[in-house]
């Protein structure tokens, strides 16, 4: 038996290795709190899960889907759209609904990259990105996301000979992992650049729902002339904490969905019925339940950044997403300050590194964990720091 070439250049995910870690020490007896992974703790709101019960009862529901979704869906994806950003799109041509935004942005890159071609990913970002132009035989080129550009990629700084090699340009406002937003001034930036070099722009907004004091990002699709040279990809999986449901969408560009309409249509049999009746439900039902979550998150936001500013963590306050990119100490790299975190405070985090070369000298935080571990996480975090730490090379 002799495994594929093309997965000598894939990476195990980031998160296999996390969590099997923090499975084998918790199987050792030790009670480690992780911070690690970006996972809703909170339930899937009641009424959605009604909606999804009232449908599994329903022999209809049993038979396989279709790719392209229920009409009804797609409808009432399009419907949202128009409702929370004051998008029209067109919900049989423009709107393809998928088996999570994930599955979504891995496969797109088959539609669009040659062997060779380039796409351009930010760094740090979603392993995703990177890793589905890789599977699809491209080159990733990294667009380092600076802090002192507010994590904001550099057009100008991209070599000409790179952008006009490259197909596809990614970009995830409010971004994983660094917190970072970006408004309609950026989205125009960023088109006018992809116009000039004939790039495809696929944007993941997955975290435009999860915010705080307020704050209502942006879609790409908003800017003018948006659905000729993109896509956007969203997910229910934040805004309704709906992950482990599977169940997110495409929108944007009629021949970009179509392509990747046609490359699913080979490979999965769409979105098991009744979670996409459970979909319509969120789309369409109370959106309370985002305000609410979203006013748990920045309780525990506050409180986690007040632990990181007494311990010296440097970190932005984020005002939207539930991650916290914090900068590790001056001598650590963000792997051996991540284990040492996990071996002298049993505090599990996301080294910087994991997202990219950019991502090095940082750690990120995410929110999703129940009130309670959060508040043990604080305080072992501040008695951590009173009993002082030696500094190791970086
Ligand atoms: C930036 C970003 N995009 C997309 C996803 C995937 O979400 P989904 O559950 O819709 O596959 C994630 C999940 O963590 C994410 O962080």
């Amino acid at each position: 038996m002799q495994i594929a070439k093309r997965l000598d250049r894939l990476p195990p995910y980031l998160f296999v290795d996390i969590n099997q870690k923090i499975a084998e020490l918790r199987a050792k007896g030790e009670d480690i709190i992780s911070f690690a992974i970006g996972d809703p703790d909170l339930p899937t709101p009641a009424h959605i899960i009604e909606y999804m019960c009232h449908a599994a009862h329903d022999p209809t529901n049993h038979r396989y889907p279709e790719t392209a979704g229920l009409p009804e869906l797609r409808q009432a994806i399009a419907e949202w759209y128009e409702k929370r950003f004051g998008v029209i799109l067109n919900p049989d041509k423009e709107v393809l609904p998928l088996v999570g935004s994930k599955e979504g942005i891995g496969h797109i890159a088959l539609c669009f990259i040659e062997p060779g071609d380039i796409a351009l990913v930010p760094d740090p970002g979603y392993p995703p990105f990177p890793m589905g132009t890789i599977l699809a035989g491209g080159e990733p080129y990294s667009m380092p996301l600076k802090e002192g550009n507010d994590f904001l990629p550099d057009f100008e700084s991209i070599p000409e000979e790179i952008a006009d090699k490259a197909r596809l340009m990614w970009l995830n406002y409010p971004n994983n992992p660094t917190g970072a937003v970006a408004e309609l001034d950026f989205f125009e930036k960023a088109a006018h650049f992809a116009r000039q070099h004939n790039l495809a722009v696929c944007h993941d907004a997955a975290y435009t729902e999860v915010t705080f004091e307020d704050y209502r990002p942006p879609s790409f699709m908003q800017i003018s002339g948006a659905t000729d040279i993109g896509v956007e990809f969203h997910s229910l999986s934040k805004t309704y904490h709906m992950t482990g449901w599977r169940i997110g969408m495409a929108v944007g560009n009629a021949g970009m969905i179509e392509a990747l309409f046609r490359v699913k249509s080979n490979l999965d049999s769409g979105i098991p019925q009744a979670i996409q009746h459970a979909a319509i439900g969120a789309l369409r039902g109370s959106q309370n339940c985002i305000a609410e979550h979203n006013a748990i998150l920045q309780q525990r936001r506050d409180k986690l950044m007040r632990v990181l500013n007494e311990v010296g963590l440097k970190a932005r306050v984020p005002k939207a997403t539930f991650y916290i990119w914090a900068e590790v100490p001056q001598g650590y790299s963000s792997v051996n300050f991540t284990k040492k975190l996990l071996d002298e405070a049993g505090i599990a985090v996301t080294p910087g590194i994991g997202y990219g070369k950019e991502g090095e000298g940082y750690i990120r935080f995410s929110l999703t964990i129940s009130d309670d571990r959060l508040e043990q996480g604080i305080s072992r975090l501040s008695s951590w720091h009173a009993r002082k730490y030696h500094c190791e090379e970086r």
